[in-house]
């Protein structure tokens, strides 16, 4: 267990699999949740929310299996404020060798009108259920959402009720994104100063990133003596998404001059962790993305460049190594053979068993025939073509002939294997990539809409992959799919299958109460 009296350090709770993963489109599958799970243990994360588990028999899974495998970590499951979800939450992380119940109500006055409870009410719910969860399990979390938009003399009064109830951990969400770095360290001031009890728990803070000011919040509320930090790789969740882990981590690092603060994490594996979330979840990190974005460390500049050769400091706060990026990026090709794209696959973090490695080394081949040398982000784009992973093949795509040109109308003559069955057909578009899903959905009528389409180049020349990415939606439910290929269009076929996919997977395991804006709180008994 973490020493909770050591007063500079600070616990890293990670949520990517939670609030991360309720962003829309976000969707793992069960065996990509374990790995990011492992992955996040090996790395020190002091905590991880593996999910909500009353939300869907695939989120008990993931958590009651990501449980069962941790190593390390704390594995902590979300709960509402009422009896079953907490129950249903203590089955799944029951497991776990060091488990944690997380339990949550909305404080604030606009949250306490969705149940329809007034102040004492709430009150009273926050002791019943805080005590039940403790009776099960000593390490309770508990969480008034929207706290920084909840009257102060409120937050005292529920958060030293939590306290009493038995709560060992009070985390302080601003739920909206709303507060800014100020506000944030003197509310964790107020609280530590005026509730009973308060220096006998830890104190959590949990940012959006609404404003733009999630790690400045997240940071501020340490300077005022919060000590766990929630947030998610890459920065992934709901809107503008949650405190990025590998910001706060480096901030610390990196300015511990003024932040005398320490996290537990190897900071090596933050570039295989960011890599590989950007890829199960289907975001794209940006190029300008702090720490993990591919332009965070390159100098285009003559005169940054020139400063570099002479001396990294001049324009480097870090060097890449701490994030685990390595210098050398080895080409391969297609005389490379398969230990050596095993040992280059491990490197950039994919730890494959042999029959998918033999399957990499299929798709390997085939790219290195068509393209000269193989770049570790071409190895990477190929790791985040999930449309052949056999969780996703319900459809899949068999041959593609297309054509285009200046000369209308463009037309794609595609093979789909559904569900064992071939079926081909012949369709006309707007350009070839509206021709190849318009016969997509030809052969499989939905009432999906395309949300996003979005093409990127993986590296410089005319014979660089396309990454694409397409994201659908139906009834609420969202999808994303993402394919690399040297052909643009065959790209965009293979990510449309796979959002496909992926969909009817979501159809087959959404369940009613897995929303967390619309819950019914008055089922406390
Ligand atoms: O943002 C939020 O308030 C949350 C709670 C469930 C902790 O994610
Ligand atoms: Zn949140």
């Amino acid at each position: 267990m973490t020493d909770t009296r050591d007063q500079d350090r600070v616990l890293i709770f990670d949520t990517t699999l939670r609030d991360g993963e309720q962003s829309p489109g976000a969707t793992m599958s069960h065996n990509e949740k374990l790995e990011i799970a492992a992955m996040l243990d090996e790395m020190g994360v002091d905590i991880i929310e593996a999910g909500f588990p009353i939300a869907s028999e695939g989120d008990f899974a993931a958590v009651r299996d990501i449980s069962k495998n941790a190593v390390n970590s704390t594995i902590c499951g979300l709960s509402r404020a009422n009896f079953r979800d907490i129950d249903r939450c203590w089955e799944a992380v029951k497991y776990a060798r060091s488990p944690r119940i997380h339990t949550f109500i909305g404080t604030s006055p606009l949250h306490r009108q969705i149940p329809n409870l007034n102040m004492d009410e709430m009150a009273d719910r926050i002791h019943d259920t805080v005590t039940y969860a403790r009776n099960l399990c000593d390490n309770v979390q508990w969480s008034p959402m929207d706290a920084t938009r909840t009257e102060e003399d409120y937050l005292c009064r529920v958060v030293e009720i939590a306290i009493k109830a038995g709560a060992t951990t009070i985390n302080i969400p601003d739920t909206v994104g709303y507060t800014i770095p100020r506000e944030s360290s003197e509310l964790i001031a107020m609280l530590l100063n005026r509730v009973p009890g308060a220096d006998e728990i830890i104190f959590a803070t949990h940012c959006h990133n609404d404003l733009g000011m999630a790690t400045a919040n997240s940071l501020a509320a340490v300077e005022a003596g919060a000590r766990q930090i929630e947030c998610t790789i890459n920065g992934l969740g709901e809107r503008a998404g949650n405190t990025a882990l590998e910001e706060v981590v480096m901030a610390l690092k990196v300015r511990n001059d003024r932040l005398p603060y320490r996290s537990n994490i190897d900071t090596t594996k933050i570039m295989n962790l960011s890599r590989r979330v950007a890829t199960v979840s289907g975001f794209a990190v940006q190029f300008n993305k702090a720490i993990v974005g591919k332009n965070a460390f390159a100098h285009e500049s003559g005169i940054h460049q020139d400063g570099m050769l002479k001396n990294a400091e001049t324009f480097e706060i870090m060097r890449p190594e701490d994030v685990g990026l390595s210098e050398t990026n080895i080409v391969m090709g297609k005389h490379s053979g398969r230990a050596a794209l095993r040992s280059k696959l491990e490197n950039l973090g994919f730890s494959l068993g042999d029959n998918e490695l033999k399957d990499v080394f299929v798709r390997f081949k085939e790219l290195a025939d068509r393209k000269k040398e193989v770049y570790d982000d071409d190895l990477v784009a190929l790791m985040g073509d999930t449309s052949g992973a056999p969780e996703n093949v319900r459809i899949q795509l068999k041959s593609l002939r297309v054509v285009c040109g200046t000369e209308g109308p463009q037309e794609a003559a595609l093979t789909l294997k559904v569900d064992g069955a071939e079926r081909s057909v012949t369709a006309t578009g707007d350009g070839p990539v509206d021709a190849t899903f318009r016969a997509i959905k030809e052969i499989f009528p939905t009432t999906a809409t395309l949300q996003l389409y979005q093409v990127g180049a993986v590296t410089e020349g005319t014979d660089a992959q396309a990454t694409v990415s397409v994201r659908l939606e139906e009834d609420g439910r969202i999808a994303t799919g993402t394919s690399a290929d040297t052909d643009t269009v065959v790209a965009s076929a293979r990510a449309y299958v796979t959002a496909l996919n992926r969909l009817l997977l979501r159809r087959e395991k959404s369940a009613p109460d897995s929303d967390l804006k619309t819950v019914d709180y008055k089922d406390v008994s």
